[in-house]
């Protein structure tokens, strides 16, 4: 059983309960499975012929509540449509997870149970049961901690019903969903960190967040802004410059693998936790929006949460560096130049252009320290990358093959999908300077392509990808299973390249 806020999810065997809402699934054409054909039969045929003249067809995710006058039965049932063969991709779980998950919050029972069963006689396997879950407890998701109004306070103290998905491999569903709700609260995690706002939640607040992982077995070091100077981090330096909130940086260490000395794939987040864009303010309309600029950090952190709740058998480092980006009279100036933890120099032209300054020591460091398998960075880096690929999809920049097929191959998998753009030496020459050896923006093309050069010039020859996340990360479009302003896109693709390709 897993609770999630006020949400308790539990798995049962498949037969019709003696009280509560009943969901029964309804498939292509309007086919019943044995479950809802005998409860139809319990109501005398009220469902079936509810569901004809109403014209309910069973297309995926459709939904129709009927209401029965039965005393010591359910009152409440509801049609819930399955679709048909096309609709059995991992995905439509999760989707009819989400959709299941709002009928019952609809509700004033106490419990809901979803007869879980294939209305073309199929089997349900453990796996998408538990997949089902998993898209409830995605969607049942919700920041309002800072709503108090009456109305708001009621809503809040509403409980929902104690679920049951009934099905006839609930044991195995159970061994499965055990190991996804971890992916879930890593969501749920990543989401609540980038819905905060940065006056709640600064650099200090975030490194203490990634702190309390250590409960669950992560090793967590803080980096301090004297121990970063130590380390000559001239570049993140750069940008917090500005802001009375000193930077930290995190490092978040899972060791599940057999050998502990085994080099561990490495994930690395940028998090401005503001960005105002610096000297070279950004305009103010749409300038909240900027609190989720974090939005890479909360991934990784959110992931290491996950891997490390689900005991996967993978070495894994996460490192997010952590600053604001403010104007001030101290603050960077356009023009000025920084020296890079690498030794590389770097012409500051626009001071808004700051995640890949951020990302250039945070890179640097982790390769040098911990000497990866691979390395992928996630960053809301460039508006750039919502022109291209909008919110469907995250930019994929890498400089190898394979791990670009695998990040692609596990972004179809669960959904959260990525597109494979282009690096090459004509872009890396377009942030060349003058003055130092690179300049911090390319000019006016491109711009997607000229922030993942800079990286890129901060990997030396592990096999790397850099997600650039601004489209999918914030400002999230609702879907099945998501409500929430920020996605926590990166936690599922990631854990799912990782249980996919690199763990054993
Ligand atoms: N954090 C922004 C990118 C961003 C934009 C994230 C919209 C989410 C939504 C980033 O720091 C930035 O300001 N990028 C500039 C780069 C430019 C100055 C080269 C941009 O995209 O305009
Ligand atoms: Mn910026
Ligand atoms: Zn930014």
């Amino acid at each position: 059983m897993v609770m999630a806020k006020k949400l308790t999810i539990g798995f049962g065997s498949a037969k019709i309960p003696a009280s509560g809402d009943i969901i029964i699934v309804v498939g292509d054409k309007g086919v019943f499975g044995k479950l809802g054909a005998e409860l139809d039969k319990q109501h005398d045929g009220l469902l079936a012929s509810a569901a004809k003249s109403a014209d309910f067809k069973g297309t995926a995710n459709a939904t129709m509540d009927v209401w029965t006058q039965s005393k010591n039965q359910a009152e409440r049932c509801v049609l819930l449509g399955i679709g048909g063969d096309d609709d059995r991709a991992e995905t439509s779980w999760l989707d009819l997870g989400g959709t299941i998950l709002a009928a019952a919050a609809s509700s004033s029972a106490k419990s809901a149970t979803i007869l879980l069963e294939d209305p073309a006689g199929g089997e349900i396997s453990g796996d998408q049961a538990a997949l089902v879950a998993m898209g409830m407890l995605l969607r049942a998701y919700k920041f309002e901690q800072y709503k108090t109004s009456e109305k708001a306070r009621k809503a809040k103290a509403k409980t929902l019903p104690k679920i049951t998905v009934a099905t006839a491999n609930s044991t195995a569903a159970k061994r499965r969903f055990s190991a996804l709700s971890a992916v879930g609260e890593g969501v749920n995690i990543a989401r609540d960190l980038v819905n905060e706002p940065a006056n709640i939640l600064g650099p200090v607040e975030f490194a203490n967040k990634a702190k309390e992982l250590s409960k669950i077995g992560v090793d967590v070091q803080i980096l301090t802004e004297k121990e970063m100077k130590k380390l000559k981090m001239g570049s993140l330096l750069s940008v917090s410059q500005g802001s009375v909130k000193p930077a930290r940086m995190a490092i978040m260490r899972w060791n599940g693998a057999k050998s502990k000395t085994a080099a561990p794939v490495a994930f690395v987040g940028k998090g401005v936790v503001f960005d105002t864009g610096g000297i070279s303010l950004k305009p103010g309309a749409g300038m909240g929006d900027m609190k989720g600029d974090m939005g890479g950090a909360a991934a990784v952190t959110g992931l290491m949460h996950a891997l490390a709740a689900r005991k996967a058998k993978v070495n894994a480092v996460g490192v997010i560096g952590l600053v604001e980006n403010m104007p001030d009279g101290d603050a960077t100036r356009p023009g000025d130049i920084v020296t890079s933890m690498s030794g590389q120099t770097i012409e500051i032209l626009n001071t808004d252009a700051e995640g890949r300054l951020v990302l250039a020591d945070a890179l640097w460091y982790t390769q040098k320290k911990f000497k990866p398998k691979i390395t992928i960075d996630l960053a809301t880096l460039t508006g750039a990358i919502l022109v291209a690929l909008g919110q469907e999809r995250a930019g994929l920049f890498s400089n190898d093959d394979e791990l670009s097929e695998q990040l692609s191959a596990a972004g179809e998998a669960t959904g959260e999908k990525v597109w494979r753009m282009p690096l090459g030496k004509a872009y890396d020459k377009m942030i060349d300077s003058k003055f130092a050896d690179m300049k911090n923006i390319g000019g006016r093309f491109a711009g997607s392509t000229t922030a993942a050069q800079f990286l890129l010039r901060y990997v030396n020859e592990t096999p790397w990808a850099h997600l650039d996340i601004a489209g999918t990360a914030m400002n999230s479009p609702d879907t099945k299973i998501n409500r929430s302003w920020g996605s926590g896109y990166g936690v599922r693709l990631l854990d799912r390249l990782v249980a996919d390709n690199y763990e054993k």
